[in-house]
């Protein structure tokens, strides 16, 4: 009976500890460097404000990390699939501190773009 509980606690700290795992932080610099070599660019605009190809805004949408990865590992629709193998984790990561880092900004209209406001 003392080893059951014993072992039913470890699992239960373990259960734990895993939960407060926070997601790993990466360098924003060089998730800027990745967003732009990576083609994000071409869908979600150079600063992620959306309004480009396709993609919608990603600065600052509220999206978690985590949400983030999966939607680079397995995209919900039209996105195409980014796997380790053309993007290992940790430059995943580093994308993902850049989207984090980015501030809202305006998003692009007619009436924001001075060109068009003559
Ligand atoms: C060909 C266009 C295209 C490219 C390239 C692209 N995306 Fe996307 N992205 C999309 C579209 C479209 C969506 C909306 C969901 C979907 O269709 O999968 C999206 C959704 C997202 C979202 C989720 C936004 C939300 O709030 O749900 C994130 C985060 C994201 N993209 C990050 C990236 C990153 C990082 C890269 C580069 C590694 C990238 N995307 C490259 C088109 C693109």
């Amino acid at each position: 009976m003392k080893s059951i509980l014993i072992g039913l606690t470890a699992i239960l700290l373990g259960t734990a500890t895993a939960g407060a795992q926070t997601f790993p932080s990466g360098d924003a610099a060089h998730g800027k460097d990745l967003f732009l070599n990576n083609g994000c660019y071409a869908c979600h605009g150079t600063t992620g404000t959306g309004g480009g190809f396709v993609g919608p805004r990603i600065a600052h949408d509220g999206l978690p990390p985590e949400a983030m990865l999966q939607q680079i590992r397995n995209p919900a629709a039209q996105m195409p699939p980014y796997t380790e193998k053309v993007l290992p984790n940790k430059d995943a990561y580093d994308i993902i501190a850049y989207l984090q880092s980015l501030s809202a900004g305006p998003t692009p209209t007619a009436a924001n773009i001075p060109i068009l406001n003559h």
